[in-house]
């Protein structure tokens, strides 16, 4: 008993200490701003050392980055470096979770619906934000359509970490998540920089400013020729 309750207070530690690291890292960005998350919907992975604990480092990482941009005025600066980030974020998330988690889980026929229903929302989310950064970011309608896709994005990721992750657990082995935040990890990474080296060359290339928030479509499993070139259970 004293045991489990050694264990139950080190885990809540390690989500604590997890989640103050995600809103750390998006608040370097922008000191001088707040990033009031809140309570966040409740999950066993934050802190965790696998997969899942990695995804929903991200995931507050990227709440804090909502909560912080809703913060900002007009076409400010620090508006659009926060913007850009978000979207550099989200999508190599996105990108990365794919590979590494969700092209496993849409072969197992129990977690195939739950699969693709987490990558069809991220089909959704890249429209939305490829909508907000052709937008004029004074336009009174920018904040509103943001405010949309927040929602959007916080739905997401709440069913995922209480429901897909879930589900997907329980067809995967300890050796698999392990090697999973492997894969995510070094995905995740390619695609940032990547995306970074694409928007350096379209800004010198077109003389935009690199403070712009232009960013790359990037295909998804929606895309079903990837699906079916992505390697069967790599694991
Ligand atoms: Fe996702
Ligand atoms: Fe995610």
């Amino acid at each position: 008993m004293a045991v489990q309750t050694i264990d139950r207070a080190s885990g809540a530690q390690r989500a604590h200490k997890a989640k103050a690291g995600a809103i750390a890292k998006a608040k370097a960005l922008a000191p001088s701003l707040a990033a009031r998350i809140g309570s966040t919907p409740a999950t066993k992975y934050r802190g965790d050392p696998n997969i899942f604990g990695r995804l929903v480092e991200d995931h507050d990482r990227h709440r804090a980055l909502l909560a912080m941009i809703e913060q900002t005025q007009g076409d400010s600066a620090d508006r659009r470096a926060l913007f850009k980030e978000l979207v550099r974020e989200v999508k190599a998330h996105a990108a990365a979770e794919e590979q590494a988690l969700w092209s496993s889980v849409l072969r197992e026929p129990k977690t195939t619906d739950f699969a693709r229903h987490a990558v069809a929302e991220h089909k959704e989310l890249d429209d939305m934000l490829a909508d907000l950064a052709a937008r004029d970011m004074a336009s009174s309608g920018w904040l509103r359509r943001f405010a949309e896709m927040k929602d959007e994005y916080l739905h997401h990721i709440r069913e995922e970490e209480q429901e897909q992750f879930v589900a997907a657990e329980k067809t995967l082995t300890t050796a698999d998540l392990k090697y999973m935040r492997g894969v995510f990890s070094r995905r995740k990474k390619q695609e940032k920089g990547r995306r970074e080296g694409g928007e350096k060359t379209q800004a010198q290339g077109q003389g935009l400013s690199a403070e712009a928030p232009g960013f790359k479509c990037v295909p998804h499993l929606m895309d079903q020729s990837r699906v079916a070139s992505t390697p069967a259970k790599t694991l």
